[in-house]
């Protein structure tokens, strides 16, 4: 194997420029040349690519974000888009291909994969929702924003008596909004995996209130409802005013921690290792200390990681 090529695709998260440094300097220090794929699969298509040395990656490490840019790339769901692409790739003299990104991007990757070149999935997806890792790279900053972010609510919240209703990001998995719920504190965690009781969450603010206390907080993850209606359906239940925030893009972005740039590390020295090894197919993951491989089809056909209950059973003990 000569030449490889790498891409960071979806939603970008801090923690891929660390991924690239380390998958272009170990591949180079494996003598192997590295293609960057500029925009995710859409430079595929586009042919947007430079050849990357040591100095291409420097001080990239403590930024947030992706140096190769990201985009979502409706035409790789497409046959012809998909052939291109690979056709592309083929064209390119490019051997192997290491794709940075979410659940979506993991797809793409495995289509190429069938298509005759190999390629190693690497899961970076703040949300947490890619199965057969305990953590995706972009997870731990994204925690630190929200956590930083609460606290600093938490303060203004306490010098009026306000509650607030905090919207964080997750389409379809709660992880972010339970493991803040527990790292941040909060009154009540809305999330898409479990049914909630507004009704209930209306009884306990106004006892929170008759008691005293002096803020509230309501974490909602976007798959389980906007801030904005949960903060209506309060006052026309209750009358009771709160505030919202909606976190958004705030927590993809940020210096990466230290967690995410020695996952990032990990991650992207193992892929190269893997593509050198003809291992491809398959996607790196972080398993207790170790990291671990997992054929991109079960991945890709496996759904979404279910939250563990038992961080689930501890945040719903902290609520009070
Ligand atoms: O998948 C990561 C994520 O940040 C989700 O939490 C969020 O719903 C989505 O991306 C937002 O996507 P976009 O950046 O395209 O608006």
């Amino acid at each position: 194997m000569k030449r490889i090529a790498v891409l960071t695709s979806g939603g970008d998260c801090s923690g891929m420029n660390a991924t690239l440094r380390a998958v272009v300097r170990a591949g180079l220090a494996s003598g192997l040349e590295v293609i960057g794929i500029q925009k995710g699969f859409q430079g595929l298509i586009d042919r947007l690519y430079e050849s990357m040395n040591t100095r291409s990656v420097s001080n990239i490490l403590q930024r947030g974000g992706t140096i190769l840019q990201s985009a979502r790339c409706k035409e790789m769901r497409t046959e012809s888009g998909l052939r291109l692409a690979s056709e592309n790739l083929k064209g390119m003299g490019v051997e192997g291909l290491i794709v940075i990104g979410g659940d979506g991007s993991l797809k793409g990757g495995y289509a190429i994969h069938r298509q005759g070149i190999p390629v190693i999935g690497i899961p970076g997806s703040i949300d947490n929702d890619i199965p057969f890792t305990d953590v995706s790279l972009g997870v731990d900053t994204a925690l630190n924003n929200i956590v930083r972010a609460v606290d600093n609510l938490k303060d203004t919240a306490s010098s009026h008596d306000r509650a607030f209703v905090v919207e964080i990001m997750g389409r379809n998995c709660g992880y972010l909004t339970v493991a803040a719920t527990i790292a941040a504190g909060a009154e009540h965690s809305l999330i898409p995996e479990e049914p909630y009781n507004l009704d209930h969450i209306c009884d306990d603010l106004r006892r929170r209130f008759q008691e005293g206390r002096s803020n509230s907080i309501i974490m909602v993850a976007e798959g389980a409802g906007k801030a904005e209606d949960i903060a209506n359906q309060i006052k026309d239940r209750i009358g009771f005013e709160t505030r919202i925030i909606v976190l958004g893009h705030y927590q993809r972005g940020g210096s990466p921690s230290v967690s995410d740039r020695l996952l990032g590390a990990r991650f992207g020295q193992a892929a190269v290792e893997n593509l050198i090894n003809e291992n491809g197919g398959m996607m790196v993951g972080l398993k207790g200390a170790d990291i671990i491989l997992t054929d991109l089809e079960t991945v890709t056909l496996s759904g979404i990681r279910l939250i563990n209950p038992m961080l689930l059973k501890l945040a719903n003990q902290l609520l009070v």
